[in-house]
C-alpha cells in the first residue's frame, strides 16, 4: 500500500513536471512571435485609437506603430502626439495615389490595419495588400445598418427610427465596399425606449472601448499562429 502511494505520487510529480514544461514551451513560443505593428486608420476623435494604443503599450504581441488621418485637425492627431505615435495626415490626392501613404507604412513596419473611425472608403492597393489583415468597426449589427453615408448619427438615428430593440458593434474585414468585409465579432447591447442617438451613441462607445482592442488581439493572435 505505501509503496502505492508512493508510486502515485512519483507519478503525479513527474505529471506536473511535464505540465508546467509544456506551458513554458508554449510561452516561449509565443514570445517567439515576431511583434505585429498596427496602424490605425482614423477620421475624428480618436477616443478608439487612443484605447487601442493605450491597450496595445507594453504588449509583447502587437504595438501600434503609426496613425493616419485625412484631416490634420482631427483631435486623433493631437491624441496620437500625445501617445508618442507617429502621425501622418494625408489629403484625397495623397489618398488615391497611394504613394506616400505606402512609404508611411513601410517605414512603420505596418502588419495590420484597424480603421476606428476612418470615414473614407479603402482604395484597392491596401485592402490586396492587407487582405484578411485590415478590419473595420461599425457602431451598428451589419449587416443592417451599413453601407455609404451611414456613420456617426446616422447610424444611431437609423437605429431608432426603425424601432429597433437592440444595436451593438460589429467588427468586420474591410473590402472594396463599404460596411460588407466578412464580420469577425458583433457585440450587442439594448436600444432603450427613451434613447437619443446622442445616449445610444454614448452606450456603443462604451461597447467599443471594452471590446475593440481585445478582438483585434484575438485576431493578431491567429494570424500569429497560422503563420
Ligand atoms: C465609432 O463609433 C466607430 O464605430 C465609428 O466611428 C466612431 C469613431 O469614434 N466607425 P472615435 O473617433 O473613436 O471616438
Amino acid at each position: 500500500m505505501i509503496i502505492q502511494i508512493i508510486a502515485l505520487k512519483n507519478a503525479f510529480r513527474a505529471f506536473n513536471f511535464i505540465y508546467i514544461c509544456c506551458r513554458a514551451a508554449i510561452g516561449a513560443a509565443r514570445n517567439l512571435q515576431p511583434m505585429k505593428h498596427i496602424a490605425i486608420f482614423a477620421s475624428g476623435n480618436g477616443s478608439n485609437a487612443e484605447n487601442i494604443i493605450n491597450f496595445f503599450a507594453g504588449k509583447a504581441s502587437a504595438t501600434v506603430s503609426c496613425v493616419l488621418t485625412n484631416n490634420a485637425d482631427a483631435p486623433v492627431a493631437g491624441k496620437a502626439r500625445r501617445a508618442g505615435v507617429p502621425c501622418l495626415a494625408f489629403d484625397r490626392k495623397a489618398f488615391d495615389d497611394g504613394t506616400q501613404i505606402c512609404r508611411f507604412l513601410d517605414r512603420h513596419s505596418a502588419d495590420y490595419v484597424v480603421l476606428a473611425g476612418f470615414l473614407w472608403l479603402v482604395p484597392g492597393y491596401l485592402t490586396d495588400r492587407f487582405e484578411g489583415r485590415i478590419v473595420n468597426i461599425h457602431p451598428a449589427l451589419l449587416p443592417k445598418f451599413g453601407g455609404r453615408g451611414m456613420y456617426g448619427m446616422h447610424v444611431h438615428k437609423a437605429v431608432i427610427e426603425a424601432g429597433e430593440k437592440r444595436s451593438g458593434i460589429t467588427v468586420h474585414e474591410v473590402s472594396r465596399r463599404y460596411d460588407e468585409g466578412r464580420i469577425i465579432c458583433s457585440v450587442e447591447c439594448a436600444v432603450m425606449p427613451d434613447d437619443t442617438p446622442e445616449s445610444l451613441a454614448e452606450r456603443i462607445h462604451g461597447l467599443e472601448h471594452k471590446w475593440f482592442p481585445t478582438i483585434i488581439e484575438n485576431e493578431i493572435e491567429k494570424l500569429a499562429a497560422a503563420e
